[in-house]
């Protein structure tokens, strides 16, 4: 079978599964042939090899297996990151808590930091990139996780400026630090997920017990109790929880940040010498 032909086959079988058939056949096939996508077009006539194992990826694909575990690989901050089962796959929107963490890093000349749920360590990494100077500790509670993060530490040179530690939240970091950031589990428990999601990505990287924001409470909590900053990612529908929170404990010098789409997504909390505007 061709090139040409595969990817006409593989288009086919895709389109119940992948939103676009054509886009995730050819970013299948050109990992199986090991080229660039773009090349794929002059390479039409070429017979392909070992071709069953590139029906299997096909089919992996058909059983809703996200493409980024298949290709072993995913897109973040313009940068290509290892991804496997056991840590989540960084999504799009998480490029604007590295935004809002790296406004606060640059305010604060901040020069050591942590970030709680390292997971695949895209947030990490990119900070890390952003600031030659920082130096960040890392935490995750999954040795699955810290095992790929450690994998991109090694892909990108930075296993001197960022540490891994396992454990839970900053339990394994006693030591002083300069801001919290986190992306942690916000889904509450039991909310039905697309299936590429919900039966292939780490549940314990996804679900928080009750309305999702126990870890984000306990985190700004951490963050107050060090009189540090903290900057989380949370869910679209988990500002009004957050604000309740917030006025409870007395915590005012907070603002909420929004994604592309102009929903919330999460937020800002100061602790010490900065007072923020509630937008
Ligand atoms: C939503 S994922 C974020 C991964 C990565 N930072 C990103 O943005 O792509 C949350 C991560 O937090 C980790 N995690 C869950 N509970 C934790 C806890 N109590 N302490 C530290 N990490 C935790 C999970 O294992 C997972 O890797």
């Amino acid at each position: 079978m061709t090139v040409a032909e595969a990817l006409q086959e593989a288009t086919r079988l895709l389109g119940g599964a992948a939103e676009r058939p054509r886009l995730e056949a050819e970013i299948l096939l050109a990992d199986h042939l090991g080229c660039e996508r773009s090349m794929l077009l002059l390479r039409d006539r070429e017979e392909i090899e070992d071709a069953g194992s590139f029906w299997q990826k096909i089919q992996r694909r058909r059983d809703h297996e996200p493409l980024e575990y298949i290709t072993g690989r995913a897109g973040f901050y313009g940068q290509e990151f290892l991804v496997a089962p056991g840590a989540l796959i960084p999504r799009p929107e998480t490029e604007i808590l590295v935004e809002e963490a790296a406004a606060m890093i640059r305010r604060r000349e901040a020069k050591r930091i942590v970030e709680i749920g390292v997971g695949s360590g895209a947030v990490s990494v990119t900070l890390a990139r952003l600031f030659p100077e920082l130096e960040i500790v890392a935490t995750d509670i999954s040795p699955e996780a810290l095992a790929v993060a450690a994998k991109n530490l090694r892909r990108f040179g930075l296993e001197d400026r960022i540490e891994l530690r396992e454990g839970s939240l900053l339990d394994p970091v006693p030591e002083a630090v300069e801001l919290i950031v986190s992306n942690p589990p916000y889904v509450p428990e039991g909310t039905p997920l697309e299936p590429n999601v919900a039966d292939y990505e780490p549940h314990r990287a996804l679900f928080a017990p009750g309305d999702g924001t126990e870890l984000l409470r306990r985190i700004v909590l951490l963050g107050k109790e060090r009189q540090v900053p903290v900057v989380c990612e949370m869910g679209y529908d988990q500002r009004e929880g957050m604000e309740s929170f917030f006025r409870d404990a007395g915590i005012e010098a907070y603002r909420f940040y929004r994604d592309l789409a102009g929903l919330d997504r999460g937020f800002v909390v100061s602790f010490g010498d900065e007072v923020k505007s509630k937008k």
